[in-house]
């Protein structure tokens, strides 16, 4: 399902070198025994989740359909990055299935919200608020708003049956409010941290609403979990890849570079930045997640990477098979010279691309590329996929000696925000 090949990572040390501290940390990590262990249950949860509340996220989305054609998703951060990888990943830009979802409450911008406000104003709606403190101002600021325009749009009742709370089992305003107010209400596990969170109802409700296989994801995800029990570094990929990064850091580069190779993989890049960053980012540590999307990016950040400085390596996520392909038509005329390519499959053109600038950024630009394969977009990869990165991002972070699971530097904003903007 997922491979990592460490070949052009350029690597200065071994990474079997590094065997004795990884055991050391996947013991950490599976005995819960490390820094920020209330916030480990993500390690067992592919088996361990709740099957009751998964049964009703799926009685929900059916119970509703045909009732709506849009899917608002209110939150930000952990609480909005994995939904939205998730469907653009498994659903494409622009499925052909009638579903829009719209991701509102990660941001203030006013232009946004009157925006969405006007295109939905004759669309049918159903709402999923999710927050796990259910104090984040992003999120409690486009609550009330949409909150309102759905309840001047299908009056108190029609509203409860379409607004969903994602939240605290038992504290917090936004689940006060939610069993005031009757809306369904669906738990983020207390040890549980928003970035390891979209297998939990968290992405789940919102995948389910559009129609997404959750039971496959959690399988995905269940399986990654089996196969990397073992830390082996000989076998375990998720482990290679964490100290694949670890070796290059002390070789002095600062920066990773996600690269993905297709338009709906560019909110999984993003997603990844808020894992590793928020994770890793802290004590003065830590590697910089940034990302491209190629051939996109060839024509803006290629020129950096190829020739400019060298603080980067290139992470390369490239997914094997992504459903739909075609075949590029010939013109026996010829008229834009492009008919080398008749005939060929647009898969084998972006493949191509793909080794092309492998061969390119490596050889001629010197810079190191770690190159994972996944098999395809199915949410079960998709479960798969993410659990990898879990696993990196944890090892990544003891093997600094780092808590991945708080983020204490993001509440500096928000002090000086709230100072002006008047809140007690
Ligand atoms: O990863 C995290 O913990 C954060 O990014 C949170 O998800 C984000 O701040 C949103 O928090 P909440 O779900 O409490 O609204």
């Amino acid at each position: 399902m997922l491979k990592v090949d460490l070949q052009y990572a350029k690597l200065q040390k071994d990474v079997l070198d590094y065997q004795e501290q990884v055991t050391a940390a996947h013991n950490d990590l599976v005995n819960k025994t490390g820094a920020g262990n209330d916030f480990l249950g993500w390690v067992d949860w592919p088996v361990d989740y709740d099957k009751e509340e998964v049964k009703r996220m799926k009685e929900l989305a059916a119970s509703m359909k045909g009732k709506y054609d849009t899917v608002l998703v209110c939150g930000i951060g952990g609480s909005y990055l994995g939904a939205r990888a998730a469907i653009e990943m498994i659903k494409g830009l622009y499925p052909s299935d009638g579903i829009e979802v719209i991701f509102i409450g990660n941001g203030f911008s006013p232009n946004y919200i009157h925006q969405v406000k006007e295109h939905i104003a004759d669309k049918e709606v159903v709402l999923n608020v999710i927050s796990k403190s259910g104090t984040t101002t992003e999120t409690s600021l486009a609550f009330r708003i949409f909150r309102q325009f759905m309840e001047e749009k299908y009056g108190k009742e029609g509203a409860r049956e379409r607004i969903y709370a994602t939240t605290d089992k038992a504290r917090g305003v936004l689940k006060a409010q939610a069993d005031k107010e009757g809306y369904a209400t669906f738990v983020i596990p207390d040890d549980i941290g928003g970035r390891y969170s979209v297998s939990t109802a968290v992405g789940l409700l919102p995948l389910a609403l559009c129609g997404i296989d959750i039971d496959a994801l959690l399988k995905g995800s269940a399986d990654a979990r089996e196969a990397y029990r073992d830390p082996d570094l000989k076998k375990n990929d998720a482990y290679r890849y964490a100290v694949a990064r670890r070796i290059l850091d002390q070789q002095g580069y600062q920066a990773e570079m996600l690269v993905t190779y297709e338009q709906q993989m560019t909110m999984v890049a993003e997603w990844f930045k808020q894992l590793f960053g928020e994770s890793e980012g802290k004590d003065g540590k830590g590697i910089l997640p940034t990302s491209a999307c190629f051939s996109t990016d060839l024509h803006s950040l290629g020129q950096f990477i190829q020739q400019g400085r060298k603080i980067l390596f290139e992470t390369l996520l490239y997914v094997k098979n992504v459903g739909t392909d075609s075949l590029f038509p010939s013109d026996p005329e010829n008229p834009d010279g492009m008919e080398y390519l008749a005939g060929k499959e647009l898969s084998w053109v972006n493949r191509k691309m793909m080794e092309g600038t492998l061969s390119a950024h490596t050889e001629e630009g010197n810079v190191p590329a770690i190159l994972i394969e996944l098999d395809d977009n199915s949410a079960y990869a998709f479960g798969y996929m993410i659990y990898f990165f879990f696993l990196a991002c944890g090892m990544t972070c003891y093997l600094l000696q780092i808590n991945p699971f708080n983020q204490p530097g993001v509440e500096v904003y928000k002090k000086k925000m709230f100072a002006l903007l008047g809140k007690e």
